[in-house]
């Protein structure tokens, strides 16, 4: 080997060696660290290959508490529940300058702008969303959903996926931005909804790498921006004066003091509002669907509750869906089998988890995918057993303990409750009027999500026809 060559890998290696004693020595508390043996890299390729897998692997190695290096970041996972309080509550960790980052790279939202406007944004979505005035949604969501309901037909065969698409988006979306100022005809919707199935399959990605590297993505992102410019510059004009009037795109941009970023907030909003709630649909009738003694109980109830098949029920309210707990049991039994890999906060002073200090810089990591697969809090986990959630007190709007999908503690999700109303009440529109059969087998989950719901790997095909 060349002389110059050896001395400059010594000089390398004394240099990593280095740092990590240092480390060590600045940190003799810190939990044990996988990193690898390529500099900056660590181990970001058998990460990134499987991150649920490497995640399990790892705890059974090393213990609830371990640090994975990797693209010159430490990511410090906590995966067990004593850790889980300080994640949420204390204030040495930090959600916005987790997440700053990957809002930057996705919707080109700068630092300065989203530290200044989170809290203020955070505070109207939770308070609209908030239970006592999701009944202000429900005649809208009811007509919209029941509406693309109908387009299906009396019988076909379709990809389950897309079948919930083709609903959710935009019925969720005439709901929450308002329905006279988007574009409205079917090539239009269908446009818009290949733009955004394209935005939201790169989005881990958008989030982590340049986005030059994405050139599809990009295209994708500036077509829904530019879409979202008329909406946005629409419903500004249309904003009536009384706040029961306003759409939640409207509260955004009475919230919002930079106006000229509000269609890169309505994207994000946009995707925050769909990202999750689609798959988790589409996975709650996946399961529904091939338990049949579920399902019929479930067709039991709908009979109970509506009367015969061939009703066509069109308006269902609160109080219905509150006569069918089996229903919303199922939506957040599938939330709790697919949950994302993790969510993140950074860690700003070094914090006591265990018997471990955690460094300031690292990110901080909880699991929702393998805390619900706890069996000390979910007995038999892998298993699909809605009644598990009788347990819950879901009239004072509590979850069973342990259960993070939606985050928790001052951040946690301000959609929650709407998205699973909102999915509750699809699921009782397409049950109460199709009878369905999967003719794939259930495809299994993708384990590759970290920042959302695990993703089907396979077809899934169902047949639909009109219930007699
Ligand atoms: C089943 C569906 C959903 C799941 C699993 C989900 C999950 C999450 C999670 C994990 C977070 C981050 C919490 C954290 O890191 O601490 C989050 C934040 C957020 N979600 Fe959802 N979400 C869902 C539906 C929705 C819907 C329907 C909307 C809006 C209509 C929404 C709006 C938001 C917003 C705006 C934030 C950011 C909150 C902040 O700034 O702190 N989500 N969601
Ligand atoms: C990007 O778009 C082009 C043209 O629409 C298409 O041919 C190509 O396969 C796409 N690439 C990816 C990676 O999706
Ligand atoms: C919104 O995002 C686009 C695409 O990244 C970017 O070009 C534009 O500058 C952003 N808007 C503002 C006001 O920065
Ligand atoms: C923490 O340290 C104490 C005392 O050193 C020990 O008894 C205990 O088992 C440790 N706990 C964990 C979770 O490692």
């Amino acid at each position: 080997m060349d002389a110059a060559l050896a001395v400059l890998l010594t000089a390398v290696l004394t240099l990593i060696i280095g740092k990590l004693v240092l480390f060590r020595l600045r940190c003799p508390n810190a939990p044990p660290c996988i990193s690898g043996w390529i500099p900056w890299f660590g181990v970001a390729f058998q990460f990134g290959k499987g991150p649920l897998e490497f995640i399990e692997q790892a705890r059974v190695k090393y213990g609830p508490v371990f640090t994975v290096f990797a693209l010159g970041h430490r990511y410090t996972f906590v995966t067990e529940e004593e850790g889980i309080e300080a994640f949420f509550m204390s204030k040495d960790v930090n959600f916005e300058q987790a997440v700053q980052q990957a809002v930057k790279h996705t919707v080109s939202i700068p630092a300065k702008v989203f530290y200044k406007n989170r809290y203020n944004l955070y505070v109207m979505l939770k308070g609209k969303m908030a239970p006592p005035n999701l009944h202000i949604f429900m005649k809208t969501l009811c007509k919209e959903l029941h509406e693309f309901v109908e387009q299906l037909g009396t019988e076909g065969t379709e990809e389950l996926h897309d079948l919930v698409r083709h609903i959710m988006y935009p019925a969720a979306v005439n709901t929450l931005f308002g329905k006279d100022i988007w574009p409205t005809s079917r090539s239009e919707i269908s446009e818009f909804e290949e733009h955004f199935q394209m935005f939201d399959e790169d989005f881990e990605y958008a989030s982590q790498m340049p986005v030059c590297f994405l050139r599809n993505w990009s295209k994708s992102r500036q077509w829904l921006l530019k879409t979202l410019e008329k909406v946005t510059s629409a419903a500004a004009r249309t904003n009536p004066s009384k706040s029961e009037s306003k759409t939640v795109l409207q509260h955004l941009l009475d919230t919002l003091p930079d106006k000229h970023f509000a269609p890169n907030y309505s994207l994000l909003l946009l995707w925050a509002s769909q990202a999750n709630a689609v798959p988790v649909a589409f996975w709650t009738l996946v399961f529904i669907i091939s338990h049949p003694d579920i399902y019929k109980k479930i067709m039991d109830d709908i009979v109970s509750v509506f009367g015969n098949a061939g009703n066509d029920k069109t308006e269902i309210s609160q109080d219905d869906l509150k006569k069918l707990p089996l229903i919303k049991w199922c939506v957040l039994e599938a939330i709790r089998l697919r949950s994302p890999g993790a969510i993140t906060k950074k860690v700003m002073n070094p914090i006591k988890i265990q018997n471990f200090t955690i460094p300031a810089g690292d990110m901080l990591m909880i699991s929702p995918y393998w805390l619900h697969r706890n069996p000390k809090y979910f007995p038999d986990p892998d298993m699909f057993k809605p009644d598990r959630w009788k347990a819950a007190n879901l009239e004072k709007n509590a979850f069973l303990d342990n259960f993070v999908p939606f985050g928790g503690g001052n951040h946690q999700c301000p959609g929650r409750w709407f998205a699973i109303m909102e999915i509750h009440l699809l699921v009782v529109l397409f049950l109460n009027k199709y009878e369905f059969i999967l003719l794939d087998t259930v495809p299994k989950e993708s384990h590759l999500h970290l920042v959302g719901t695990q993703q089907p790997t396979g077809p899934c095909r169902v047949q639909y026809k009109l219930r007699e």
